[in-house]
């Protein structure tokens, strides 16, 4: 469920209309409802809980949406973050989640991101390579600090989904395998200059089969068992994100309920603190994008381009995974109409910035309003400039109240942003 409904006639997001973000902000902009995110935060914490495992750290994925109010809204209700940058590190400390909560994972991270999270006291730093564990070994002692960390595990289970998304295989760069992990593990136990709390996984996102997941889960469980029965300590086991959120273009996916059931059964009497890396199943539908037709472009032998303000640099999704996006008019005509048949494109020089091909929506004209939902998750967070259209804007909205989190920026600053070489 989310707060983007018809009220009066028109798309809104809780109680504001979207046209009036629109007229104000201008377009294209994404807005996110705070009433969503809270909500889907909390099922999902909620969920977690009831599986017995205490209260779990749940560490939201700064990536899929990593505005800074986004931040906070989210670490007011006791949110912590899962980050893998140090600029994601300081967006978490900006919004004032305590170190304590926060995760760092990440395939490469260099030595100066280990240097800062240590220094911020990141609680769980996931060491993802044995070359990895050295460095931080290394850099831990030269500061005389003994950092908690984890170790991510590739489980090699395939998640389902699009393969560029996919992360658990051992084919994947991520983690360090079952067998090193066993080894490191004991290493880095006997290093005064780390402190080993727990085993992480994360095997893909947009994940609809649990089956992946509850086999990855059995495989992380023999392993805590496996490191213990050694004699070495484990107190966490981070079962990563993952859970799809739904576009509506297939049937629902699991519920946060049906992954706690999982787990719930994967981990039975297994007494471990657990955390989660949860981001596009909390952020994608508290977000939209809105966006304005330029113009319908219809040629007589076909097909008919519904040309949108929006483009593959504000929502890259359908041009890079093949991504569905339910688009609908924000003030639907209330005489109806049939639908007409769109290919729904950007203005950016190239034939991927296409949002969806031969897409029914009902007829549509220049001036009109259009809204992507599910858009809140890796929308605003991997656009771009590409083409030099300024960076889109994001607009939250609380109640009926509305904020620009992270305006448009103008022509003049984008160009100040680059010193000419001082010999041209
Ligand atoms: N933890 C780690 C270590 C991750 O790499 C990710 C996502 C997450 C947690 C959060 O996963 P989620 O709960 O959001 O599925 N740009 C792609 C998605 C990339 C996901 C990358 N890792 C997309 O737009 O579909």
């Amino acid at each position: 469920m989310n707060h983007f409904e018809l009220r009066e006639g028109e798309l809104a997001c809780e109680g504001v209309p979207l046209s009036r973000i629109a007229a104000a902000v201008g377009t294209p902009v994404y807005v996110y409802s705070t009433a969503t995110l809270e909500r889907h935060f909390t099922i999902f914490r909620d969920a977690m809980r009831a599986t017995g495992h205490g209260e779990p750290l749940i560490a939201y994925a700064v990536k899929a949406n990593p505005n800074l109010s986004v931040l906070k809204t989210l670490g007011a209700l006791g949110a912590g973050a899962d980050t893998v940058s140090e600029g994601e590190v300081r967006r978490a400390l900006a919004a004032g989640i305590a170190p304590e909560r926060i995760v760092f994972s990440g395939a490469g991270k260099t030595d100066e991101e280990l240097a800062f999270a240590i220094d911020a006291g990141v609680s769980e730093i996931n060491i993802e390579s044995e070359p990895e564990m050295e460095r931080l070994a290394k850099i831990a002692a030269a500061r005389n600090a003994r950092p908690t960390v984890a170790f991510r595990v590739n489980p090699d289970v395939a998640a389902g989904g699009h393969a560029k998304i996919a992360t658990g295989k051992s084919d994947n760069k991520f983690g360090v395998s079952m067998t090193e992990a066993e080894r490191l593990y004991a290493i880095a136990s006997n290093n005064a200059n780390l402190r080993p709390v727990g085993v992480a996984c994360h095997i893909g996102s947009q994940i609809t089969d649990l089956a992946p997941l509850e086999s990855a889960f059995g495989k992380m469980r023999a392993l805590v068992e496996r490191l213990r029965a050694e004699g070495l300590s484990v107190e966490r086991l981070d079962l990563g994100g993952g859970l799809a959120a739904p576009y509506f273009n297939h049937p629902e996916p699991p519920q946060p309920a049906d992954l706690a059931a999982v787990i719930a059964r994967a981990l039975k009497g297994l007494d471990v603190q657990l955390a989660f890396e949860p981001g596009r199943v909390i952020a994608a539908n508290a977000g939209v994008l809105v966006s304005r037709v330029i113009h319908v472009h219809e040629r007589p032998e076909g097909p008919r381009f519904l040309v949108l303000d929006a483009a593959m640099n504000d929502l890259i999704r359908p041009a890079m995974y093949e991504a569905f996006h339910d688009i609908l008019p924000v003030k639907p005509n209330p005489e109806g109409g049939e639908p007409l048949t769109y290919d729904v494109v950007g203005p950016i020089c190239e034939t991927g910035d296409t949002f969806a091909r031969e897409r029914d929506l009902p007829p549509l004209k220049a001036g009109d309003l259009v809204a992507f939902l599910s858009a809140g998750a890796y929308g605003a967070s991997m656009s771009s400039e590409y083409n030099s259209r300024p960076l889109v804007p994001e607009v939250l909205v609380r109640g009926d109240q509305f904020a620009v989190v992270r305006p448009r920026p103008t022509y003049e600053a984008m160009l100040a942003r680059e010193p000419l070489a001082p010999w041209l």
